[in-house]
């Protein structure tokens, strides 16, 4: 593959990229992040029959965190038995709208207040 047509597919894939964050909070696109990143280690569907480790199923994170805020919080911070991911706010927002979708209080389709939104508006970067 010349320089050229490999430099051309990295510009579409990048387009494709799934972490858009002109939108806000998106539980779909959270949904195929928690596929790809985090499913290893953790049970993220209710039909995932296990993971390779003891870590706890989104289900149960969702019951546990009720809040938001204290979600992302969790997730932008380093945490010693998780890899660190580099994680982008729009994309914890997004793993955050599709972990509440799991959990048992699950009502607000709705994007969160502006007081629980990480500080920084996301960068296309
Ligand atoms: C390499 C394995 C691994 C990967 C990948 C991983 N985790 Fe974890 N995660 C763990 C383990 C192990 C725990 C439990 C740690 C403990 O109980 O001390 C955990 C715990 C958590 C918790 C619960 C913390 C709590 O307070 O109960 C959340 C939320 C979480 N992970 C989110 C994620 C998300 C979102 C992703 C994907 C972006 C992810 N994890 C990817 C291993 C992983």
């Amino acid at each position: 593959m010349s320089f050229r047509s490999l430099l051309h597919a990295t510009i579409l894939i990048a387009m494709w990229s799934p972490a858009t964050p002109l939108f806000a909070a998106d539980a779909a696109t959270g949904r195929q992040l928690a596929e790809r990143w985090c499913e290893a280690c953790h049970v993220v569907r209710p039909d995932q029959q296990r993971a390779l480790t003891d870590a706890p199923t989104f289900h149960s994170v969702a019951e546990k965190y009720t809040e938001i805020g204290a979600l992302t919080a969790f997730l932008n911070a380093p945490y010693p038995r998780m890899p660190a991911m580099g994680l982008k706010r729009d994309e914890i927002a997004d793993l955050v709208a599709y972990i509440r979708t799991l959990g048992p209080k699950r009502v607000d389709p709705s994007p969160p207040p502006e007081k629980d939104r990480p500080p920084e508006t996301p960068r296309k970067g």
